[in-house]
């Protein structure tokens, strides 16, 4: 910095005398920024776009990969863009809430047609930046309003940007037992135990479906008895429904969970993603609800909302939300996209049969059964630190050091070798 720069600051009285004193000790005004780990993601990448072995295979990234282990834009998604492209829209500011037409149909899409709530008009929804945009939202208003505790608790593990996106909102992150590593399946006892634990008044951050890392889902019967919980220990629940339509193939089928806290008179948070259903992941299309108790209490959240919206990022990005508001209100168009969300999930599904399948065929003493009881984008495979580094070493298989492989990386060109490679990292 320069002496006449630091010299004027001075002068204009602008720094404090202690400061004043420091500052004249620095080189720059962040030379006391420490370095940040990289993100654990973007590592694997890296790592695996290093790696020259032509067999070199990428389960580490959460987005779907055709048959070809390329990038899927959806047949539907390619014809709605044709079809608001032909419009010659302008490009002018969305309102800070977004269009109409988008978030309207994505709450819709998640509490169903029939949704009491919606039609006595209880919900406040807005359009965000994606899944994350809509955490984040709903993090910075609860953070602002919520008069309970401000701890929220999540599941163990959860989706690692869970944490920073309330952490940033200044909420506390608390846990609560989610995976069973022996069965590598639900703990069930352990969460219910937890929740009734949990303080009067708590957030709770529930998976609506396919979690993320683990690929295991409560059954409807556990969803009936959480939402009993979380009702009884009068916790606030903040449901994260990031891939409706990508567990089972089946939009209504995925939305169960959310529609039994509906239908259980909860009010709650909602964050929506189109980012893996719709494929739209670049686009940044995602809607935030919060279901009040009455119109009047959802006006004013509504006002509030704004607000936070219009100071974090006034106004949300516009093509994505057009082209899944032209499939979301257009029948041939929504048809088509039913199948297209259904192909995907087939092919994870099949992917995980093969993988299971291969891995008995080459005698292996483990049981596997859990690659085809989770589902969803996410294999939690039970895989050990140093087997993960051994894949990535000895046979260019790069996946997340917990041992979460994402099955949108699995083709029928490469199960065979993958079966293999875990087969002899795990004799
Ligand atoms: C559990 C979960 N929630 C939310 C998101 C948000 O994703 P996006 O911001 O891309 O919509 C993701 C993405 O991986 C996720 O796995």
């Amino acid at each position: 910095m320069s002496q006449i720069y630091k010299r004027s600051l001075l002068l204009s009285n602008r720094v404090a005398p202690s400061a004043a004193a420091a500052l004249r000790c620095k080189s720059s005004w962040f030379s006391e920024v420490k370095m940040g780990p990289p993100d654990a993601i973007l590592g694997v990448t890296e790592a695996f776009k290093r790696d020259q072995n032509p067999k070199k295979m990428n389960v580490g990234v959460g987005a779907y990969r055709d048959d070809n282990t390329k990038p899927f834009v959806l047949p539907s998604v390619r014809e709605a863009e044709k079809r608001v492209l032909g419009r010659g829209l302008d490009k002018e500011y969305a309102p800070i809430i977004g269009f109409p037409e988008f978030y309207n149909k994505a709450i819709e899409l998640a509490l169903g047609k029939d949704s009491k709530r919606l039609q006595a008009k209880h919900n406040v929804t807005t359009q965000t930046i994606s899944g994350t945009g809509a955490l984040r939202v709903g993090a910075a208003f609860l953070s602002r309003f919520w008069t309970g505790c401000r701890d929220v608790y999540m599941p163990n593990p959860t989706w690692g940007n869970h944490v920073p996106i309330f952490e940033h909102s200044g909420l506390s992150v608390k846990r609560y037992r989610y995976y069973n590593p022996a069965s590598c399946d639900l703990d069930f006892s352990g969460m219910i135990e937890d929740l009734k634990k949990a303080p009067e008044g708590a957030i709770v951050l529930l998976h609506a479906c396919a979690h993320n890392p683990t690929g295991v889902d409560p059954n409807v019967e556990q969803w009936r008895e959480i939402s009993k919980v979380v009702k009884d220990r009068k916790l606030y629940p903040f449901i994260d429904f990031a891939y409706q339509g990508f567990a089972s193939g089946d939009v209504d089928r995925d939305a169960q969970a959310v529609r039994i806290f509906e239908a259980d008179g909860h009010d709650f948070c909602l964050a929506q993603s189109f980012a893996k259903n719709m494929g739209l992941y670049g686009e940044r299309a995602g809607a935030f609800t919060v279901v009040c108790t009455d119109e009047e209490e959802a006006a004013r959240v509504m006002s509030q909302v704004k607000i936070i919206i219009r100071g974090l990022y006034s106004s949300p990005p516009i093509h994505g939300a057009r082209i899944a508001a032209e499939i979301l209100n257009s029948d041939d168009l929504r048809k088509q996209w039913l199948v297209d969300v259904k192909q995907m999930a087939d092919r994870i599904i099949d992917a995980r049969c093969t993988l299971r399948e291969n891995l008995k065929k080459l005698g292996s003493s483990r049981s596997w059964e859990h690659i085809v009881n989770q589902i969803g984008m996410f294999c939690f495979t039970g895989l050990k630190p140093e087997q993960v580094t051994k894949l990535a070493k000895e046979y260019s298989i790069y996946m997340t050091q917990d041992g979460r492989i994402s099955m949108a990386g699995v083709s029928s060109k490469n199960v065979d070798y993958l079966a293999e490679s875990i087969h002899k990292v795990t004799k």
